[in-house]
């Protein structure tokens, strides 16, 4: 749990902490939607986006450029915690990711299968059922287990065969919250398929712990700027040397590990390396540390021990509070002890809609979301016969009196 002083500081830092400009005090639930934004990437955004000179070129302003880009990608290297390969932006996370699944499906050795999970975000769910057609390679779905909504290495190991080019792994579910061991997934899959290109969507987790892609032995993997408290337009992909130089859209001429498509905007990368700054911050408040990455995997950990706090707050209640868990007819998906549990309680109660919950706690000024059983979330919610749930996504940043504001006005709203 952080220190008092140290998470005044630490909402300094951010806009619209307890605040919207369209609705007026409001405790903010739904950073699965996209994380609050650091006051320095508004200002350096801000900044980059007034300079009209282009990179490349032999001017002070170009080469600044082309500095602050260079500074980034290493900036971003050390987030993944990866040592080599590439580390290139795009429209979003998605794109990425599809550019990531497409590159692998195609350019991996023909026939054999593809095998992801149904726990999976569209993004690399729909990247699979697009381009395994195409390239004849079978696409394998391992059904989650309903009850705790995991995967695990051993169901990966039931479905991997020598066959298997390429697999794909949510690090990190933005419906259940429910986080995999990526590293023991990707060892159990290389001891029968050591040649599979394993692709990983760090989108959801990449604000709420630690990202280590080197020691997790992966190819790719990708993040969205919005979600880790940046910005919206980008999305982050890395991949390892053998995957960079699989066939894949670049311009002619360009090296084969090349894949930016087009002028980079400098702005996205210069909010990353802010990101990776405040992180840098908040590990040296947390620890002596004075390496970089150890301040990171620092700030990594502190960030996931006050989810988990705030997170025992919300199912089991405080102070004389009742946690969700004791609501009437409450449900959460997942189950209230779940030790997988990574910064978010989805949730139903049952004779209540879920949108009237939502609904009833905007007018109370608290912003969760209703995720509904549509194609982002049915994979989840199917299964479990709920058309719908009440998702309460927190971040470090996020408060227990926050978290008690939730459950008084839970607790009036399914007494009404
Ligand atoms: C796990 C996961 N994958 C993919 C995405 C899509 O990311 P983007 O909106 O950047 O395309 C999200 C968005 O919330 C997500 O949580």
């Amino acid at each position: 749990m952080l220190d008092p002083v140290l998470l005044d500081e630490i909402r300094s830092r951010f806009h619209h902490v307890d605040n919207c400009p369209y609705q007026g005090p409001r405790i903010f639930f739904e950073n699965a939607g996209g994380s609050l934004t650091l006051k320095s990437v508004v200002k350096v955004n801000t900044a980059l986006s007034a300079i009209p000179d282009n990179q490349g070129r032999d001017n002070p302003a170009s080469r600044e450029l082309v500095r602050i880009i260079a500074a980034a990608r290493e900036d971003m290297k050390t987030f993944f915690g990866v040592d080599d390969g590439v580390v290139f932006t795009g429209e979003s996370g998605t794109e990425v990711l599809f550019r990531l699944v497409r590159a692998a499906i195609l350019g991996s050795p023909q026939g054999g299968n593809v095998v992801g999970s149904t726990l999976e975000h569209p993004a690399t769910a729909s990247a699979r059922s697009k381009w395994c057609p195409v390239a004849g390679k079978e696409n394998i779905n391992i059904a989650h287990e309903k009850t705790q909504t995991l995967v695990t290495a051993q169901d990966y190991l039931q479905q991997i065969n020598s066959d298997t080019r390429v697999a794909t792994i949510i690090q990190t579910s933005p419906v259940t919250g429910m986080a995999i061991d990526v590293q023991a997934v990707a060892r159990a899959i290389r001891t029968v398929a050591p040649q599979c290109f394993i692709i990983v969507d760090s989108i959801q987790h990449a604000a709420h712990g630690v990202m280590d892609m080197g020691a997790c032995g992966v190819d790719g993997c990708a993040l969205s700027g919005y979600k880790v408290f940046s910005r919206h337009n980008y999305g982050v992909g890395w991949a390892s040397p053998r995957m960079s130089t699989l066939p894949h859209e670049k311009l002619d001429g360009t090296a084969d590990d090349f894949w930016e498509l087009g002028t980079r905007d400098t702005g996205a990368f210069a909010t990353f390396s802010e990101v990776v700054k405040y992180l840098d911050w908040l590990g040296s408040q947390v620890s002596d540390l004075s390496d970089r990455r150890a301040r990171l995997e620092a700030a990594g950990n502190a960030m996931m021990a006050q989810e988990a706090h705030l997170v025992d707050i919300a199912i089991n209640g405080a102070d004389g509070q009742p946690g969700i868990r004791t609501l009437p007819g409450a449900y959460i998906v997942g189950g209230p002890d779940n030790p997988y549990r990574e910064g978010l309680v989805s949730y139903a109660f049952a004779g209540i809609p879920s949108a009237e919950v939502v609904n009833a706690l905007n007018q109370r000024g608290i912003r969760t979301h209703v995720r509904k059983a549509d194609y982002f979330s049915g994979n989840i919610l199917d299964p479990l016969e709920m058309d719908s749930c009440i998702r309460t996504s927190f971040c470090h940043y996020n408060t227990k009196a926050e978290v008690l504001t939730l459950l008084e006005a839970l607790t009036e709203i399914t007494q009404a």
